[in-house]
C-alpha cells in the first residue's frame, strides 16, 4: 500500500526512523520488498533522476506496483530522490510518485525558497508531501576547522525561516555526512550539537538525514579481497540512528551500502564461480542478500515491527 511519506513520518517521530532506500532494478526490488515484510518495517522507496533514466522511469513503476500486488502486507512511500523542479512537477503529475524531493540545496537562500515554494503548492495541490533541504553535505576532511565544516551545515535559525516560508513537509539538513563511501577521513561523526538546535527551534517537525550509509569495514574488505579496490572508506555509525531519531530524524537515506553488497555478492560469486554464465543463481543470491541488509538496517532504525501499529493508525 502507497502511502505518504507526512503519514509514515506521524508515526514516527520521536520513536524510529523510517528507512529510504534507492532502487535502480528488478532484482534490488524484490530484495527490498522481501526484507521490508520479513522485518516488519514500513519503509520508502527513493528513485533518482538516475534511476528514471536507467531503464525507462516507467519500467520502474510498474515493477513498484507489481511488488505492491506480490507483497500486499507492505506499506511504503513512493518518493523522488533529489529532484529539481522539472522532475518534481513530471513525477507530481504521473500521480505515483507520494512524495517529492525538491532540492534546491545550491542555490542561494531566497532561490531556494523561491523554488522550494512553487513545487509546494503544485505538490500540495495534488495530495504529494515534499522534502526539501537546506545546507550541503559534504565529505568532512581531518585538517578541517570548526569553523570552516560549520559553514556548510544547515544554519538552525535559517531551518525554521525555511520551513515557515516554503511550507515544505520535512527537511533534509546537512549535519555532517555526505553521499558516496567517503563520507570522514577521521573520527568525525554526526553533529548532533547542530541536529538538538534544529530540533529545538522545529519540534515536531520531521527531519531528513541523507548521506546515510555505514560503508561496513567488513564489507569493503570482502570487496576488495575479491578483486575490488575501494580504499580509505568511511561512514555513518549506524548505532546512531536511534540517538538521531529521538532529535528528530524521521527518514534515513540509504543507498551507497546497498551498492556495496551488490559489489560484494557479485565479486564473490563470480571468483568463485569461474564457469558460470547464468544471470538467475547470482540474482537469487543478490536478492536474499539485499533482503538480509535491509532487514538489519531496520532494526538498527528501530522501524523493524512497526508495520502493525503503522496499519492501525492508517486505518487499515
Ligand atoms: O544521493 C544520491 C543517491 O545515492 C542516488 O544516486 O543519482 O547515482 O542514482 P544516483
Ligand atoms: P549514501 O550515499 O550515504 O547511501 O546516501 C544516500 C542518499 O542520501 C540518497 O539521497
Ligand atoms: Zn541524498
Amino acid at each position: 500500500m502507497i502511502v505518504t511519506t507526512k503519514k509514515l513520518f506521524e508515526a514516527a517521530y520521536g520513536k524510529y526512523a523510517i528507512g529510504a532506500y534507492n532502487i535502480n532494478n528488478l532484482e534490488q526490488a524484490m530484495g527490498l520488498f522481501r526484507g521490508n515484510v520479513e522485518s516488519k518495517a514500513p519503509f520508502i522507496i527513493q528513485i533518482s533522476k538516475g534511476a528514471r533514466s536507467y531503464t525507462h522511469k516507467k519500467m520502474l513503476e510498474a515493477m513498484i506496483r507489481a511488488a505492491d500486488e506480490i507483497f500486499p502486507e507492505a506499506i511504503f512511500a513512493v518518493h523522488l530522490d533529489h529532484g529539481d523542479e522539472q522532475t518534481c512537477y513530471d513525477c507530481i503529475e504521473s500521480g505515483f510518485y507520494s512524495s517529492v524531493m525538491i532540492d534546491a540545496s545550491h542555490e542561494p537562500f531566497e532561490k531556494n525558497v523561491e523554488i522550494t515554494r512553487r513545487v509546494v503548492e503544485a505538490a500540495h495541490a495534488r495530495g504529494i508531501v515534499v522534502e526539501a533541504e537546506l545546507g550541503q553535505l559534504g565529505g568532512v576532511e581531518e585538517h578541517v576547522s570548526v569553523d570552516e565544516a560549520n559553514a556548510h551545515l544547515t544554519d538552525p535559525d535559517q531551518a525554521k525561516q525555511f520551513v515557515e516560508l516554503t511550507g515544505c513537509d520535512s527537511l533534509a539538513c546537512a549535519i555532517g555526512t555526505s553521499h558516496g563511501a567517503y563520507k570522514f577521513t577521521g573520527n568525525q561523526g554526526l553533529r548532533f550539537d547542530v541536529l538538538a538546535e534544529i530540533q529545538k527551534r522545529l519540534p515536531g517537525f520531521p527531519l531528513v538525514m541523507h548521506g546515510s550509509s555505514s560503508v561496513p569495514q567488513e564489507e569493503v574488505e570482502r570487496i576488495n579481497a575479491a578483486g575490488g579496490s575501494i580504499k580509505g572508506a568511511k561512514g555513518v555509525d549506524e548505532n546512531e540512528f536511534a540517538r538521531a531519531a529521538t532529535l528528530g530524524v524521521t527518514k534515513v537515506n540509504i543507498d551507497t551500502d546497498g551498492r556495496l553488497v551488490w559489489t560484494r555478492v557479485h565479486r564473490e560469486y563470480f571468483r568463485d564461480h569461474p564457469a558460470e554464465f547464468d544471470l538467475r543463481p547470482i540474482g537469487k543470491v543478490f536478492m536474499a542478500e539485499y533482503a538480509k541488509f535491509i532487514a538489519h538496517k531496520n532494526e538498527k532504525l528501530g522501524s523493524a515491527g512497526r508495520l502493525d501499529e503503522v496499519r492501525a493508525m492508517l486505518g487499515k
